[in-house]
């Protein structure tokens, strides 16, 4: 199992590598199941990284989170979760802020353990 981070300023990257668990980029190739840490773009849109990384890996992905900013977008705040339950179908584990607290850490280390 491993941690692949879709991280633009280092945010998502810093949350995938505070879980315990091996993490690598979604530009790296992916040859094991991991859980996804990606971000949103264009005000709760899902970034055409993770699109590219979603449709050529799904079956690899047991879940995924999403790194938002509540403050500057309260009205689309890791919007774009739905969107990626929507359109791939894949797990939606948590949404959090920034690099996340430790409560989130805890739910995402809990969910990795149950797989
Ligand atoms: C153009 C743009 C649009 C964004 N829109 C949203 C949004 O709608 N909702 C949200 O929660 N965060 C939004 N964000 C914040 C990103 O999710 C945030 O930059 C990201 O959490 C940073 O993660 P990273 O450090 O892993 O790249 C947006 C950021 C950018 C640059």
């Amino acid at each position: 199992m491993i941690v692949v981070y879709d991280s633009r300023t280092g945010l998502g990257q810093a949350f995938a590598q505070s879980l315990g668990y091996p993490s690598q980029s979604v530009k790296e190739k992916l040859t094991q199941p991991c859980i996804l840490v990606t971000r949103n773009a264009g005000y709760g849109k899902i970034p055409w990284s993770t699109k590219r990384f979603i449709k050529k890996h799904a079956h690899l992905i047991k879940g995924f989170v999403v790194n938002g900013d509540r403050k500057r977008f309260a009205k689309t705040f890791c919007g774009a979760s739905p969107l990626i339950v929507e359109k791939y179908g894949l797990h939606h584990i948590r949404d959090i802020e920034g690099s996340g607290q430790l409560a989130d850490q805890e739910a995402v280390k809990a969910f990795l353990e149950n797989l």
